[in-house]
C-alpha cells in the first residue's frame, strides 16, 4: 500500500494514529486536572512501565489535557546528570510570565518570581541571575537546601496559579534519572502543595523501579502519588490500534492478521507500530492479509533491532553487557539475581555493583527482593536472536 499514506507512528514519544486502551488513565487525569483548577485535593500520578509501553505518549496526551483545563504546563525531560533546578529553573520562569499576564495574578507572581530569584541564587543557576529582572526575597526558597527552597518555591507558584484563576501542571518523564535528592525534594515540595490545597499537579513517567525509588526518598509517597500502570495492551486494545488507523486511510485488515500482529507483538505499542508500518508497506491490495503480516515480519525485526533494541544495549560497557547477556540465557524473565552469578561464576555479591550500575542506566529493574528483569519488553529474544553479532 502506498507508503505515503502509512498511519503507524514507530519512534520514540511518537504520537500513535490510534491511543488505544488508555482511557481509564486519561479520564482519571482529567479528573484530577478539573479538581486541581478548583483547588481541591487531587492524587498526583506516576505512569510506571516498562521501554516502549507509551508512557511518554501519555504524558503528552496529559498536557494536552491539562492546557485545554486552563492549566500552565512545565514539561520536563529529566536527563541523566542535570539537576531538577536547573531543569526547572527557565521553564517555570516562562510559566510565571505567562501567569503574570492576567490582571489579578501580577502580585502574586511577581512574588513567585522573587523566589525563583533566590531559588537560582542560592543553588548558583546562571541563567536566573542574568534574566530573572527582579530583586530576589531573602529568606525564601534560598537557603541552598533542595528540601526547604523547592517546597517554598512550589507554594508561591501555586499562590500565583490560584490569583489567576489558573493551575499549574509539572510533567516530568524518565523520573528513574532524576537524582535520590531531587526526587525527594520533589515529593516534599508536592505534599506541601496538597497539604495547602495549591492547584498544582504532579505526573510523572518513568521506569518501574520509580516505585520503589520515590518509596525510599519518602515514606509518604507511597499516599502521594497514584501508580497507573502502563503495559501491554491487552488483545482487544491491541488490535483497536491497528484496525483504526488501517480503516482511517480507507483500507483493511483481515482478523488473522490482527490475531498474528497481537501474538507476535504481545501488545506492546512500540512493536505493534512497527509491525502496522512494515505490514502496510509489504501489502500489495487494499486489504493486509495474514501472508502480509508475516511477510512483515524479519523487516520489522531488522528495525526493532536497529532502532529500539541496539541503542540500550550500546549504552553498556563489556562487563555489563556479559551481565544481561547471561540474563537472556537463562530464558524468560524475571531472573533470580543468584542463577546468573552462577551462571558468570561468581556470587551475587561480587556482581552487586555492576547489577546496579545496570539498574542506574535503566536497563534491567528489580521487580521483587533477590529477582532481576529486563525493563525492554523481549530483549532476552533480540539478544538471543543477534548473539553472534554482539
Ligand atoms: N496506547 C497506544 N496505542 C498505540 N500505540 C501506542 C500507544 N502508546 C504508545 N504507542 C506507540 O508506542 C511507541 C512508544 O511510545 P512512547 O515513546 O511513549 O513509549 P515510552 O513508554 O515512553 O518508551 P521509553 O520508556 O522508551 O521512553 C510509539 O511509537 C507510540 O506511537
Ligand atoms: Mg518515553
Amino acid at each position: 500500500m502506498d507508503p505515503v499514506r502509512n498511519p503507524f507512528a514507530p519512534g520514540a514519544g511518537s504520537h500513535p494514529p490510534e491511543l488505544a486502551g488508555r482511557q481509564a488513565i486519561l479520564d482519571d487525569a482529567r479528573v484530577a486536572i478539573e479538581r486541581a483548577l478548583l483547588c481541591k485535593s487531587s492524587r498526583s500520578q506516576l505512569f510506571l512501565g516498562l521501554r516502549g509501553v507509551g508512557k511518554t505518549v501519555l504524558l503528552n496526551a496529559v498536557e494536552g489535557i491539562a492546557q485545554d483545563h486552563a492549566h500552565i504546563t512545565t514539561f520536563i525531560e529529566a536527563p541523566e546528570g542535570k539537576s531538577l533546578a536547573e531543569q526547572l529553573l527557565p521553564r517555570v520562569h516562562l510559566a510565571l510570565r505567562k501567569l503574570s499576564l492576567a490582571e489579578h495574578a501580577k502580585a502574586k507572581a511577581h512574588e513567585a518570581m522573587r523566589a525563583l530569584r533566590s531559588f537560582a541564587a542560592a543553588f548558583k543557576i546562571e541563567y536566573g541571575d542574568t534574566s530573572i529582572a527582579v530583586e530576589p526575597e531573602a529568606g525564601i526558597a534560598d537557603s541552598g537546601d533542595l528540601d526547604n527552597d523547592l517546597p517554598e518555591l512550589f507554594v508561591r507558584i501555586g499562590e500565583a496559579a490560584r490569583a489567576a484563576g489558573k493551575a499549574w501542571t509539572l510533567l516530568i518523564d524518565e523520573v528513574q534519572y532524576l537524582r535520590q535528592k531531587d526526587l525527594a525534594a520533589l515529593i516534599v515540595a508536592l505534599h506541601k502543595i496538597n497539604q495547602a490545597r495549591l492547584p498544582v499537579l504532579f505526573f510523572g513517567a518513568g521506569l518501574p523501579q520509580v516505585a520503589a525509588l520515590s518509596g525510599d526518598a519518602k515514606s509518604y509517597a507511597e499516599r502521594l502519588f497514584h501508580y497507573p500502570e502502563v503495559g501491554a495492551l491487552p488483545e482487544a486494545d491491541a488490535k483497536e490500534a491497528i484496525r483504526q488507523p488501517v480503516q482511517g486511510e480507507g483500507a483493511a485488515i483481515d482478523e488473522d492478521a490482527l490475531a498474528e500482529i497481537f501474538i507476535k507483538t504481545q501488545g506492546y505499542p512500540y512493536f505493534l507500530q512497527e509491525w502496522g508500518h512494515q505490514a502496510w508497506n509489504v501489502a500489495t491490495g487494499t486489504t493486509i492479509t495474514l501472508q502480509d503480516a508475516r511477510q512483515a515480519e524479519p523487516k520489522t525485526l531488522r528495525r526493532l533491532d536497529a532502532g529500539f533494541f541496539k541503542v540500550r544495549f550500546d549504552r553498556l560497557t563489556p562487563k555489563e553487557r556479559e551481565y544481561v547477556v547471561a540474563m537472556a540465557r537463562l530464558g524468560d524473565g524475571p531472573y533470580r539475581s543468584g542463577d546468573v552469578a552462577d551462571a558468570l561464576g561468581e556470587t551475587a555479591q561480587a556482581l552487586g555493583p555492576r547489577r546496579a550500575q545496570i539498574i542506574a542506566k535503566g536497563m534491567i529493574y528489580s521487580p521483587s527482593h533477590g529477582d532481576i528483569a529486563f525493563t525492554v519488553p523481549m530483549f532476552n529474544s533480540y539478544l538471543m536472536r543477534n548473539l553472534a553479532s554482539l
